[in-house]
């Protein structure tokens, strides 16, 4: 039922949901190699309540900030944004990484 509810989040293209921190942490990037980069970066934040870190998968969440553009987005994750640190924690991503992971968590595009 969770699991289902997780995947259809990922794959169907329906109106905008608040997750669960447990839901949000049932996905991840289709990509095996991003998927990697992404268990031990921005995972660890953007999972997990009381963060501060919008929950990956919430595109309710993300929609203001999506709003901001891709670049500031990039730039946000490259150069910290408030609470959000420098590089994200993720020493071996490129910013076509970043964008990827940026994609994935605000809705999966
Ligand atoms: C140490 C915790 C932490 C990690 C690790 C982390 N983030 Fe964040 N991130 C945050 C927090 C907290 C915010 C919300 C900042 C705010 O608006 O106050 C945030 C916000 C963001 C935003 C929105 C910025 C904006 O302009 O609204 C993006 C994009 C983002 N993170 C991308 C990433 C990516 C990509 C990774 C992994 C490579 C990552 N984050 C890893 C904590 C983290």
């Amino acid at each position: 039922m969770l699991a289902a509810a997780a995947m259809c989040l990922a794959a169907c293209n329906k109106a905008p949901e608040p997750l669960t921190p447990e839901q949000s942490a049932a996905l991840a990037p289709a990509d095996a190699r991003l998927a990697g980069l992404y268990e031990t970066s921005c995972k660890t934040c953007h999972t997990v309540a009381g963060t501060g870190a919008p929950l990956a998968g919430d595109r309710t969440a993300w929609a203001p900030r999506v709003k901001q553009g891709p670049a500031v987005l990039l730039e946000h994750t490259v150069q910290g944004y408030r609470a959000m640190p420098a590089g994200g924690q993720c020493s071996g991503c490129t910013a076509a990484d970043y964008e990827a992971m940026i994609g994935f968590m605000s809705g999966g595009r």
